[in-house]
């Protein structure tokens, strides 16, 4: 090593700048109404413009996929006016948003259980996955009637049936049949609203992502939030569980 030498801190170098994808749990929508002395629905009104928003600043910085929560398996614990608002509200939103979201070359995925669904918002789910089958400038997943104990057991189902041998069961073979199988896992996980749980949201997925907590409400998640989440994001360490060595850079 020459005097000039300089030695790196340990993961300097494995600082991936953009995260490929982003999991998003959207909370606060509830509080921000109450903030304004206005119903609940009205927050989560606004949410979907903040995620309409959202989408394209993320699309913008490189990001190619983003899953978000727009209703858990236990969101039916709500009061009945709130889920039928929210099940109404999705179906506003897709014919408010689609084709714009489809112009801006987002690929819409979604992934939960549809099956406790209307035939009407299985019918606009299918709609907003046709139309956009073919853009790749981001996915879009939205995670609705989802829960990441749901998606484990619905994948262990499917191996089941497929009659696996135990010894040919593994995490690749899980993870192959997971619901969001066709996105790498999430680099980062985002949480708005100031609580520090993952409340059941991609549990098998996000078992190395990186962890971003925000006081700021969903409907306030702009582009100043985006930057400072992925700025975060950029000066993390990731090891995967390994240690990296230090890495020697020689001066002249
Ligand atoms: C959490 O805020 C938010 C939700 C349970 C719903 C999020 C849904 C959307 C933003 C709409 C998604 C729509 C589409 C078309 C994808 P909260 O109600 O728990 O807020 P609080 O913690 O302040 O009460």
């Amino acid at each position: 090593m020459s005097a000039s030498a300089q030695v790196v801190p340990p993961g300097a170098a494995a600082r991936a700048a953009v995260p490929r994808h982003v999991a998003v749990v959207m909370d606060g929508n509830g509080r921000w109404a109450r903030q304004r002395f206005m119903p609940r629905f009205f927050g989560h009104k606004a949410g979907v413009d903040a995620l309409v928003r959202a989408v394209n600043l993320f699309a913008d910085r490189g990001v190619e996929y983003l899953t978000v929560f727009a209703f858990s398996s236990e969101n039916w614990k709500r009061p009945s006016e709130e889920v039928s608002g929210l099940m109404s509200l999705v179906l506003v939103a897709v014919s408010k948003y689609l084709t714009k979201l489809a112009g801006d070359g987002v690929r819409i995925r979604i992934v939960g259980d549809r099956s406790a669904v209307s035939d009407k918002l299985r019918q606009a789910w299918a709609q907003a996955e046709e139309l956009t089958r073919a853009n790749s400038r981001i996915t879009l997943a939205v995670a609705f009637n989802y829960g990441g104990r749901w998606d484990v057991v619905q994948a262990c189902r499917q191996a089941l049936a497929e009659g696996v041998a135990p010894a040919d069961f593994d995490e690749a073979y899980l993870s192959s049949r997971m619901s969001l199988a066709f996105a790498p896992d999430p680099d980062l996980f985002i949480r708005t609203g100031g609580e520090m749980r993952m409340s059941n949201f991609m549990l098998w997925q996000a078992a190395y992502s990186e962890l971003f907590f925000t006081e700021c409400l969903w409907p306030d998640f702009g582009t100043a939030e985006i930057d400072a989440a992925l700025e975060a994001y950029a000066q993390r360490d990731r090891r995967f569980g390994a240690i990296r060595p230090p890495v020697v850079v020689d001066g002249d």
